[in-house]
């Protein structure tokens, strides 16, 4: 009987719902973004977020299984994400999962959201070539985590940021730039037009670490804005004012990119990855997937499909399977992890 598996995702501000079928193959992939609705405060307001799910969820459930042409009937397993990710949100697809789960007598399996991440890989045209050990960079809105994949659900973390995530230095810098929200893609837009010599960011390599540190290379750009313009209102958009935009957003992916791709293809080496992995929001980036996959040379480097770098519940539901497998079952009194680390 074909394993299909229900994926629920509300770690942060996507609602997501999906069905993927032996943890492979997508039926229906649903997502709702609340960027705009964030978009007015220049970045997540948290009891915003978990409001916008409770009112987004069950029509988002009700849709994927619609567009994947089933019904609960035809549900092997719930899989959804338990966290790391705000509370608030984290509980209202872990309340609707055990709803499910529990109505219709069948499994529930809490999911990393960083696992996630991971599997998006084996939702990826890569799949059937994946070898390990492979080296995973994620990186994104609230995470940036090198591990290394020694096998299917076992990881080695090798470090992760001390401050701010990838994908948040580059929302900060575009609200800093007067972009609008999320500033990655639009930090990316802008940065198109731009020369990313003409300001020289601080790389911070921490050598002899996996650990990455980025809020050094914001307040860089920051004295940048202020020297330039004394009298800007930092808290403000800059858009009324005459910014280098490009140069400068161009400067900042710059930087970002090559410490990303330095370090990840030197812990590949390090530890013999047979390929590498970037995923999360920030692997959408064409400037560091072109930068790292020339930096590795020979060493594959893969990339999900550019509809699964940000959150959605497909990537839940492809690792939901690998657990169901294994036999996970979650009880119905599972709790929200909101910190969550993968693989210590
Ligand atoms: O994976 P994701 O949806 O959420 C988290 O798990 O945090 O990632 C969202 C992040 C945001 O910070 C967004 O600005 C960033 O990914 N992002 C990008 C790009 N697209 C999304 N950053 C750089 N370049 C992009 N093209
Ligand atoms: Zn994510």
């Amino acid at each position: 009987m074909t394993v299909r598996i229900l994926g629920i995702e509300t770690s942060c501000d996507e609602t997501a719902a999906a069905v993927v079928e032996e943890g492979s193959t997508i039926i229906s992939n649903v997502v709702a973004s609340q960027n705009e609705i964030h978009a007015q405060y220049g970045g997540i307001y948290p009891e915003i977020a978990s409001r916008v799910h409770i009112e987004t969820i069950h029509n988002i459930v009700t849709t994927a299984l619609s567009e994947a042409h089933v019904s609960l009937d035809d549900i092997s397993a719930v899989a959804v994400t338990r966290g790391p990710g705000l509370i608030g949100s984290l509980l209202v697809g872990i309340n609707t999962a055990k709803g499910i789960a529990l109505g219709r007598q069948i499994p529930l399996i809490g999911i990393n959201h960083l696992e996630g991440h991971i599997y998006s890989l084996w939702l990826s045209e890569h799949a059937d070539k994946v070898e390990f050990p492979v080296l995973a960079l994620i990186v994104s809105g609230g995470h940036t985590e090198m591990l290394l994949i020694k096998d299917h659900m076992q990881y080695k973390r090798l470090g992760g940021t001390l401050d701010d995530a990838a994908g948040e230095a580059f929302d900060k810098v575009g609200r800093l730039l007067g972009l609008p929200y999320p500033g990655g893609p639009n930090l990316e837009k802008a940065s198109l037009m731009g020369n990313s010599s003409i300001f020289d960011f601080p790389r911070v390599w921490l050598d002899n670490s996996w650990d990455f540190s980025f809020s050094g290379l914001k307040t860089a750009v920051v004295r940048e804005v202020q020297q330039r313009f004394p009298e800007l209102d930092l808290g403000r958009s800059a858009s009324s004012v005459d910014l280098p935009v490009a140069d400068l957003a161009a400067s900042f992916q710059a930087a970002v990119v090559d410490v990303l791709k330095e370090k990840s293809v030197q812990a590949a080496e390090k530890y013999n990855a047979k390929c590498i992995f970037v995923s999360g929001g920030v692997s959408a980036n064409t400037t560091l997937r072109e930068a790292i996959s020339d930096r590795a040379g020979d060493l594959p480097v893969y990339f999900p499909p550019k509809f699964l770098c940000t959150d959605n519940a497909s990537m839940i539901a492809a690792a939901g399977h690998q657990r169901f497998e294994a036999g996970q079952r979650d009880d119905w009194n599972m709790d929200a992890k909101p910190s969550w680390p993968l693989g210590l």
